[in-house]
């Protein structure tokens, strides 16, 4: 083996016996693809729905089910121990009890209680048997010994039933699996978990008519980062989503919107039971006066009407005036163009927010780039530079300040 194949991060991908079983080979692919070896433990029931040749051949390497066999090399134990990230996709209620109980009658659970590695369970099952109290109480158990356990997503199951339990879409996973890589044994400590956050990103748009509106260069970036960190930490996650063209991160709630009343009115809601806002939307601080139904067309010889413009609703300053919960966090961004900290100060003052996110708006940075720079301002005069890099870098600094708040007693 060279250096190169030696280097590459260890993943375990175990998969349990449900018909989402199929949507796991493009996980696979996407892992292998993006340098990562992947050693696939299925289980026995799993083989039903894909066979071993195609595991084996898809991961490079030999995909075995019981502790008998190469038992020389002591897998049932080895293979966890080497394992930088095992991921379970798709975990079944049966897996998911195995495991929260330590039960261990076959590779993949043998794996799971060897690894001391971040884990990651990608539920799959009938609305019923994931709402179930035992599975629940399962979950709960295995979020508070540090594993990632993804909510399901909403729709289509097997057979003609819909409901909560679908399997998450692969290239989500893929994507948390390599937040949690990044983050290592970070990801052991859940310290958002219980916790409800709300987070709203993209920009909003004010339609001036069918076809046209006010809108902003916001890409939602900042806000999805926030999002997928959040939940790799164990946190309940709404996203408030305003015009961006990004996924849905894997197991968070997202809901739409278009303009900045309809941001209000799902960040509001969502924010009644949250433990933390953190307002990452580009809202329009103006709408056009009135809204023209049919298209407005221009008139031979005529100058075009003005257009009149009214305030929008400030979100961030009203959910920080009247907090819907003893204690709720609440954190704001601004973009500044000029006198970056100073005006970043006073905004903090004037929003009365906890934690003000200050960024100077430029190019590469901000807006539409992966990349971000910024200045955590605290209500309690505290400041935190975070230096030029990923937008989930600054995500995490920002969750690293929020738990900190949260650890300390309420005044
Ligand atoms: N915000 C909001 N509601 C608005 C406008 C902004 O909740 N109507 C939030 C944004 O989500 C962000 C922060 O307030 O968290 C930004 O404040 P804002 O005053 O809009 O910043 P700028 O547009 O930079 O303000 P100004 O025009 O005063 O520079």
């Amino acid at each position: 083996m060279d250096m190169r194949e030696r280097d590459k991060p260890k993943v375990v991908l175990g998969v349990s016996g449900g018909i989402a079983a199929y949507k796991a080979c493009e996980l696979l692919r996407r892992l292998t693809e993006s340098g990562h070896d992947v050693r696939v433990v299925p289980t026995a029931a799993s083989l039903h729905f894909v066979g071993e040749a195609t595991w084996s051949a898809l991961s490079g390497n030999p995909a075995s089910t019981e502790v008998w066999e190469s038992v020389h090399e002591v897998p049932h134990v080895r293979i966890g121990q080497a394992a930088d990230l095992v991921v379970v996709a798709p975990a079944t209620a049966d897996l998911l009890a195995k495991a929260a109980h330590g039960l261990a009658d076959d590779l993949l659970t043998n794996t799971l209680l060897t690894a001391r590695c971040p884990v990651v369970f990608a539920p799959a099952m009938h609305t019923e048997m994931w709402e179930h109290p035992a599975t629940q109480e399962n979950v709960a158990t295995l979020r508070r010994r540090g594993a990632v356990v993804i909510e399901p997503a909403i729709g289509r199951l097997t057979g003609v039933d819909t409901g909560k339990g679908r399997f998450p879409d692969p290239v989500e996973i893929f994507e948390l699996c390599r937040r949690v890589l990044a983050r290592g044994a970070r990801t052991l400590t859940q310290d958002l978990a219980g916790r409800h956050v709300v987070i709203s990103a993209g920009g909003t748009r004010e339609p001036l008519d069918p076809v046209r509106y006010l809108g902003n260069r916001s890409s939602g970036k900042q806000g999805y980062a926030l999002a997928g960190i959040a939940a790799a930490r164990g946190a309940r996650v709404t996203l408030v989503a305003g015009n961006t063209e990004l996924p849905d991160p894997a197991g968070v709630d997202v809901v739409r919107v278009g303009t900045a009343v309809q941001l209000r009115e799902a960040v509001l809601k969502a924010a009644a039971d949250a433990d933390a806002v953190v307002m990452a939307a580009a809202v329009a601080d103006f709408r056009p006066a009135a809204y023209a139904t049919g298209k407005i067309k221009k008139r031979d010889g005529q100058e075009p009407d003005p257009v009149t413009l009214v305030r929008n609703p400030d979100i961030l300053a009203e959910i920080s005036a009247e907090r819907a919960r003893p204690g709720q966090l609440v954190v704001g961004f601004a973009a500044e163009t000029d006198n970056v900290l100073d005006n970043g100060r006073a905004k903090l003052a004037r929003k009365g927010c906890d934690l003000l996110v200050v960024n100077e708006v430029g190019e590469h940075k901000a807006f539409g780039s992966a990349e971000n720079e910024a200045v955590v301002l605290a209500a309690d005069g505290s400041e935190t530079p975070v230096p030029y890099g990923p937008k989930e870098a600054l995500a995490e600094t920002v969750w690293d300040l929020v738990a900190a708040r949260f650890a300390e007693p309420c005044p």
